[in-house]
């Protein structure tokens, strides 16, 4: 029989995330900016691509309704616990965790359905060379979910029904899918860049 793959541990509830969420840069940070959260305006978000539900946990922290969606079965049922044992732990955690509806699908297909307001899509991208920089989860994600080729057909469904705001994270030296329009800004770090459409 072959060898079950590590399920990524995902939680919330940990040190080091608290530690972020209290002073991990709020709403300067540049996930946020990009989601088009500013002091007056507080979008609601679709995070397309909900993985470790890292970045959609700090979105729902800065107040922002977020709806994660998983496709993997694993990642999305590991997700499900790590929320739940954030909605039974103390106010940091389970306010941001009674704003996240988790739900489980394929989101090329789900999102027009759902008419979002703000889509946030983050895919995986080939492995980066020095694999000593990925953290254990993100490693054992990879090892669940593979690459996700279908990326660009993803933030073409999510620009086909976006009413505000598509960002996507993105390598910052790689190229995008082809046929997107142009980008209405970027935000650029050291190695990934926020890639912002506005509609
Ligand atoms: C790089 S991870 C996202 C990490 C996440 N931003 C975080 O903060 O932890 C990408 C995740 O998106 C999921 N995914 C990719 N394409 C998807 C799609 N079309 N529908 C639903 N989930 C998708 C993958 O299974 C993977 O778990």
């Amino acid at each position: 029989m072959k060898p079950s793959l590590p399920v990524p541990s995902i939680s919330f509830t940990d040190a080091a995330f608290r530690h972020r969420l209290t002073h991990g840069g709020g709403r300067g940070l540049a996930l946020a900016k990009a989601l088009g959260l500013t002091k007056g305006r507080t979008p609601d978000i679709v995070d397309a691509t909900a993985g470790l539900g890292r970045d959609g946990f700090l979105l729902a922290h800065l107040g922002a309704k977020v709806t994660l969606i998983e496709r993997a079965a694993p990642i999305h049922a590991a997700l499900q616990r790590a929320l739940d044992a954030a909605r039974a732990a103390d106010p940091l955690l389970a306010e941001p965790a009674s704003r996240i509806t988790l739900l489980m699908d394929d989101a090329i297909t789900l999102l027009p359905d759902l008419a979002p307001e703000t889509v946030y899509i983050d895919p995986m991208h080939p492995a980066r060379t020095k694999s000593a920089l990925v953290k254990q989860p993100m490693r054992d994600l990879r090892q669940i979910v593979g690459e996700d080729p279908d990326a660009g057909q993803l933030i073409r469904s999510a620009l086909g029904c976006a009413q505000k705001r598509v960002a996507v994270k993105w390598p910052r030296l790689a190229t995008l899918p082809d046929d997107l329009p142009k980008p209405s800004y970027e935000l650029a770090g050291k190695t990934t860049r926020y890639v912002v459409f506005i509609r």
